[in-house]
């Protein structure tokens, strides 16, 4: 890398990272990783989200991690857990909208979203999961949605835009008649959680001036497209936190940690376990 270009803030303040700095990052995004691949055959019809976090919460410490979601603004969960019409933010433990407490059921698709810190580095990422058998329509979304995520990082390549990311995953979402979430994006991490910039799953409306920020080497951020079925509008409930589709339709997200490499990206939350599941 260009020695005028180390620890560089871009105009957009995206920091630029060091070649140094994407191996804290890979070891913090394969302990989230593996987390979320343990998690897995926990998500059975009659679990709670109360005792997937738990788990969740106990491998963070074993695995010698810290969890950056506990204590951050008040969340008191090692995960999110957004089930069906939840669009992000579930909070375990918490009656889940349309069921009667937080025990999982039959045909439910969940995301699970954790986020560690490992050495001062931040790994977030999140998948979607089945509950026994899901509809075949909840399938579809799910699919879509990792498929939206996957064509969004194919364009993560220094000399892109961040709106070549968002056009991807707008046009196979609309393609498949699907909408895209605009109330919650990526955004920038690496010894911080949320950083710049702002990373949108859709093509904002830009003015003269207003042009997306090219993507460099040593960028660091989070691609999390969310997809629902029906309309892109949310809401957050009473508890603040949990964020769920105004029709309530299906929601589904998946989310990869990643940072801008010579050539491409390198994916700091692929599965280490090589679980291809659903279909990924
Ligand atoms: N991991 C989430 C993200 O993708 C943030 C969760 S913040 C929490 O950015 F407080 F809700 F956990
Ligand atoms: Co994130
Ligand atoms: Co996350």
């Amino acid at each position: 890398m260009d020695e005028t270009h180390r620890g560089r803030i871009t105009k957009d303040g995206i920091r630029i990272y060091e070649d140094a700095d994407f191996a804290g990052m890979h070891a913090a995004g394969q302990v989230a990783a593996q987390i979320l691949d343990e998690v897995g055959p926990l998500v059975v019809p009659g679990a709670t989200t109360a005792e997937i976090d738990a788990f969740i919460e106990r491998r963070v410490t074993e695995l010698g991690t810290t969890s950056a979601t506990i204590g951050y603004k008040g969340y008191k969960h090692a995960s999110c857990i957004s089930t069906n019409h939840v669009v992000c933010h579930g909070i375990p433990g918490a009656k889940i909208p349309g069921h009667k407490d937080d025990t999982l059921l039959d045909g439910d698709i969940i995301n699970i979203d954790v986020t560690v810190i490992k050495d001062g580095w931040f790994g977030d990422s999140s998948r979607m999961y089945f509950v026994g058998q899901p509809k075949k329509f909840a399938e579809r979304l799910v699919q879509v949605t990792h498929d939206c995520l996957m064509y969004g990082i194919e364009q993560v390549k220094p000399g892109n835009t961040f709106d070549d990311i968002a056009r991807v995953i707008q046009e196979h979402a609309h393609k498949n008649r699907m909408s895209v979430v605009r109330d919650f994006c990526g955004h920038g991490l690496g010894r911080v959680f949320h950083a710049p910039p702002n990373v949108l799953h859709y093509v904002p409306h830009r003015r003269p001036g207003d042009a997306a920020p090219v993507l460099e080497e040593g960028m660091f951020f989070t691609i999390e497209p969310m997809i629902n079925l029906g309309r892109p509008e949310t809401k957050v409930l009473g508890d603040d936190w949990t964020a769920i589709t105004k029709d309530k339709k299906l929601s589904a997200q998946f989310e990869h940690s990643i940072g801008v490499t010579a050539r491409g990206c390198e994916i700091f939350t692929l599965s280490p376990g090589n679980i291809y599941f659903p279909t990924y």
